[in-house]
């Protein structure tokens, strides 16, 4: 399965913070943003990721994260010259999907809980259609709502409907089969001037062959789009990483944990940020884990 962040757009909401630097490299208490959706494809065990972004972010992810071989895995870069929706992600990747399966993630997306792995593990093996992910919410309004039967079949999808038929947000993690290219191809602009995600999902919803799968109590699902989100989210991440003392979304833990670099490669990179937490972090957890 191939892994596309889509890390593009203005972040207009949180202006005049983004006007000279993307969302995707804000901090979240002690990394950026992009970290977060980063290590939840890392977790499905993706390591061929292709980050979208507008041309002039690039040069920064890219001295960031460079082309991701120090946490083996692939990050290549493409560039969106204007946020047309996110649909757009599979026309622009179309060739980096080349003929596998793909799972896309928001790069303002940050999902945390007990069991997130399993789940991912779970549902991204032989992909058959798309797999979306559904969180409850209390105001489903504000979001694009999906309705799901007891067989986990998605039943209905609206867009900020005024009077939603479920309070499952569609949260910004996809799966899907390779047809998703063909499907983006053949879907025209909303009145907005975007290819919306929702067309592309109403396609296989028609097809009857979407499945929404239901994040349960205790999972955190937060995006960073304005002041106010970036900075729950960073209190949210402080708050569990200084009271258990494991840090969320380490890409260097993550690649060790899931085999993608061994315990002395994982140590050097710590030793790179010795002289912050994070690298200390890194250092020892390579040593705990260290055969
Ligand atoms: P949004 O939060 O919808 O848009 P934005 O990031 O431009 O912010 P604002 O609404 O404040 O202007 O986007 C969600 C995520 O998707 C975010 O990480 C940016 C990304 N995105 C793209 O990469 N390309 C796009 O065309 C769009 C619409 C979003």
């Amino acid at each position: 399965m191939k892994g596309i962040v889509l890390a593009g757009g203005y972040g207009s909401r949180l202006h005049p913070i983004t006007l000279a630097v993307s969302k995707q490299l804000l901090p979240v208490n002690d990394k950026p943003l992009i970290y977060y959706p980063l290590s939840a494809l890392m977790l499905a065990d993706v390591r061929d990721i292709l980050i979208i972004a507008l041309p002039d972010d690039i040069p920064q992810l890219r001295r960031l994260l460079g082309d991701g071989s120090h946490l083996g895995i692939s990050l290549t870069y493409a560039e969106q010259p204007v946020p047309n929706g996110l649909a757009q992600a599979f026309l622009t990747g179309a060739e980096h999907i080349g003929d596998d399966s793909v799972a896309l993630v928001l790069g303002d997306n940050i999902f945390h809980g007990n069991g997130f792995y399993d789940l991912l593990d779970a549902h991204s093996r032989d992909i058959e259609g798309c797999v979306l992910f559904g969180y409850p919410v209390t105001d489903p309004e504000r979001y694009g709502v999906g309705e799901v039967d007891e067989t986990g079949r998605l039943l209905s999808l609206a867009e900020k409907p005024e009077k939603p038929r479920s309070n499952l947000a569609i949260t910004g993690l996809y799966l899907y089969d390779n047809d998703v290219v063909e499907i983006a191809r053949g879907i025209r602009p909303s009145a907005r001037g975007e290819l919306e995600i929702t067309d592309v999902n109403r396609v296989y919803l028609e097809q009857d062959r979407a499945k929404l799968v239901t994040f349960g109590r205790g999972f955190a699902w937060l995006d960073a789009g304005t002041p106010q989100s970036l900075l729950q989210a960073g209190q949210y991440v402080q708050t569990l990483e200084d009271r258990q003392g494991v840090r969320i979304a380490c890409l260097e833990e993550v690649a060790l944990r899931m085999g993608f670099i061994d315990a002395d490669a994982c140590h050097r990179l710590g030793a790179k940020l010795s002289r912050s937490g994070y690298g200390e972090y890194v250092m020892a957890v390579a040593s705990e884990m260290s055969p």
